[in-house]
């Protein structure tokens, strides 16, 4: 049964007492706040995007062992869970599943494993089969066995002629958000937490690490033992196995990578270190123990993806000069917004990718400069400002309306830089030492535990609209979470560097002066992507010839600069690109990097069928995530 949040206050304080009993695996998975009414049990919240019966049976600790099968594409063995029973007359564990073969389950009662009834139920094409297994009285654990469908849609497997060596496979796991039940059975909820240990067993030359501790010089042969003494979601479980090399940056960050890409890969995130000091001086411990880096191959689906310990993280960031390692500061970021403090459900994504995105930025300031900050905070901005316009204005909203939908389908720009608009803007009104005291306090008052939207503007009144009144109104703030499109108010950065950049690009667009006059021998990547991105996009191919001519853009080994550019190229018909195009989307399969272009191929008949051409080849190399969305662009 579930309980609706508002009525549910005696019942959530009787079940607090008993899970209060029943949680002392870890002082740290105890909220630390100063005010009992923060603390709740996951049976106040409704998420639905979970079968899961964690109101009355809440997960506790997972045991994996799995063995990884390349040619099958499969994981295969178990998964034992310890539980809680919140309430002591169940006798169901419902858990969620998608696309997994079980082969059997298992209960233990005094020490014994005895066969135990199970259901599947059908799939539903959203949130996969339930699993309602039988629990026999008193017993305190259930071991399913279980394998993968080759096509599990959060895992990826790719074949040797995909990975940088092209002589051994590569496999990933993303998990995030509701994937991590095709390959796991799990109550796949924010708002469950586990700890876990996993033995993972690889062909012998391969290595397999995962969102735990790794063991940085650990024996290559093929048995590998991970362990996760810190509570976290089924989102942040992660895996991958390939032919690895690990390489260190500082005592505790390192990244592990494809032989060939490693030095690269720690050079370009040598920073990694600097940005862990500063994100603790401003936010408070860093709960974790190592940062280490996994560096995926180029058809990642995301730019990065938080698993604790080990963040994911795609190649096409490994620029040569450092130039796009916000990534970097943003997926360490999560290791307060989003891995300590987490979101409850799906709809509200924007306290783990609003926060997290003004954090990056926070880190960027004080590690690289200001002026950096403030340049990607304008980018940022112009790219949300312009993304907005295509979005259904259900979509703008910071507290999305998942309902019935796959939250996949609800994925924008906006929970990340509209909450970080928010957040800059609170910022901005109490002044940052005050700023920084109320978040520092927010993530130790609700560290190890899941919010809802609800729960943080009852905490933000409290710990900072009514300790300063007369600055921001609660109405205000609700505007903010609850309405469509960015309020008229919302910061608008403005970034010295750039205005000489548009200054630049008007005189040269009204013909005072030669591309080869514009001073451009310093900019940053941020300053081509600002100048790029505000060129007329009607711009057409000769004057783009004359840019390509100054500055070879074509050519740039910077994936940023490049989509860009070639997305400008698309849209005023230059096509000198048209090799270089096709090259980079049978290469990259990171979908902020690739979708746009498709889209934009797509709007004209010729356009679509050479898209559609492309996509052909390149599609058995993109992840489950891009094919969907690819698809749905190009039918
Ligand atoms: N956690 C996200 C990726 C994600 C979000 C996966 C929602 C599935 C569902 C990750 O931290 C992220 O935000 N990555 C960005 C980084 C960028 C904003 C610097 C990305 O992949 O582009
Ligand atoms: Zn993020």
């Amino acid at each position: 049964m579930r309980i609706k949040h508002q009525n549910s206050w005696l019942l959530a304080s009787l079940l607090l007492g008993l899970t209060a009993c029943q949680s002392d695996d870890s002082g740290e998975t105890d909220t630390a706040t100063g005010s009992g009414q923060e603390q709740k049990s996951t049976a106040e919240v409704v998420d639905r995007h979970s079968y899961a019966n964690s109101s009355e049976v809440e997960l506790k600790h997972l045991d994996l062992d799995l063995t990884v099968d390349f040619e099958a594409r499969q994981l295969k063995g178990s998964a034992q869970l310890a539980f809680d029973r919140l309430n002591p007359d169940a006798d169901t564990l419902v858990l969620d599943t998608r696309d997994l073969t079980i082969e059997k389950v298992e209960a233990q009662k005094d020490n014994e494993w005895r066969a135990t009834e199970f259901e599947l139920a059908e799939a539903d094409p959203v949130l996969g089969s339930k699993l309602t297994i039988r629990l026999p009285d008193g017993s305190e654990r259930v071991r399913i066995h279980y394998e993968t469908s080759p096509d599990a849609s959060g895992l990826q497997w790719l074949e040797p002629s995909q990975t940088a060596g092209k002589k051994y496979p590569y496999m990933y796991s993303q998990s995030q958000a509701i994937h991590a039940r095709s390959w796991l059975p799990i109550q796949d909820s924010p708002q469950v937490r586990v700890t876990y240990n996993a033995n993972i067993r690889t062909p012998e030359h391969l290595l397999a690490v995962m969102s735990a501790y790794n063991e940085p010089d650990t024996e290559l042969d093929g048995d590998y033992h991970f362990e996760m003494p810190q509570a976290i979601p089924s989102y942040l479980i992660a895996i991958g196995a390939g032919n690895l090399e690990f390489k260190a940056m500082s005592e505790r960050t390192g990244v592990y990578a494809e032989p060939s890409v490693v030095a690269a890969a720690a050079y370009e995130f040598a920073d990694t270190e600097a940005m862990m000091k500063t994100a603790e001086r401003l936010f408070g411990p860093y709960h974790w123990g190592r940062y280490d880096l996994l560096i995926l191959p180029p058809s990642f689906p995301f730019g990065g993806m938080e698993n604790p310990r080990l963040s994911f993280i795609t190649p096409t960031v490994i620029a040569g000069d450092r130039s796009l390692v916000n990534l970097i500061a943003h997926e360490l970021a999560h290791s307060w917004s989003g891995n300590l403090v987490t979101n409850a459900t799906w709809r509200d994504l924007w306290l783990n990718e609003g926060f997290t995105s003004y954090v990056e930025n926070r880190i960027m300031e004080e590690v690289f400069s200001e002026e950096r900050a403030v340049m990607e905070q304008a980018l940022a901005r112009q790219e949300l400002v312009e993304e907005m316009e295509t979005l259904e204005p259900r979509d703008t909203r910071l507290y999305l309306d998942l309902e019935g939908r796959d939250p996949d389908d609800a994925f924008s720009g906006v929970p990340y830089t509209k909450g970080q608009l928010l957040l800059m803007s609170l910022e901005e009104r109490f002044g940052r030492e005050t700023f920084d005291v109320f978040l520092r306090r927010y993530f130790d008052d609700h560290a190890f535990t899941s919010l809802t939207t609800e729960e943080f503007l009852a905490y933000l009144d409290k710990r900072l609209l009514e300790k300063h009144p007369g600055v921001v109104s609660e109405e205000e703030i609700k505007r903010w979470v609850y309405e469509a499109g960015l309020p008229e108010q919302a910061p608008d950065p403005q970034s010295p560097a750039f205005d000489k950049v548009t200054a630049e690009r008007q005189a040269w667009i009204q013909g005072d002066k030669k591309a080869e006059q514009i001073p451009s021998r310093q900019w940053t990547v941020q300053e081509w992507l600002h100048f790029i991105n505000g060129l007329p996009q009607d711009i057409g191919s000769e004057r783009m010839a004359e840019l390509d001519e100054a500055f070879g853009l074509t050519g740039s080994g910077n994936n940023e600069i490049a989509h860009a550019w070639m997305l400008l190229a698309l849209r005023s018909g230059y096509d000198a690109i048209d090799e270089r195009l096709e090259s980079y989307l049978k290469n990259i399969g990171r979908r902020r990097l690739i979708v746009p272009l498709y889209e934009e191929m797509a709007k004209t008949g010729p356009g679509k069928a050479r898209a559609q051409r492309i996509y052909r080849e390149a599609r058995p190399g993109y992840h489950y995530l891009a094919r969907n969305t690819i698809d749905a662009v190009l039918k």
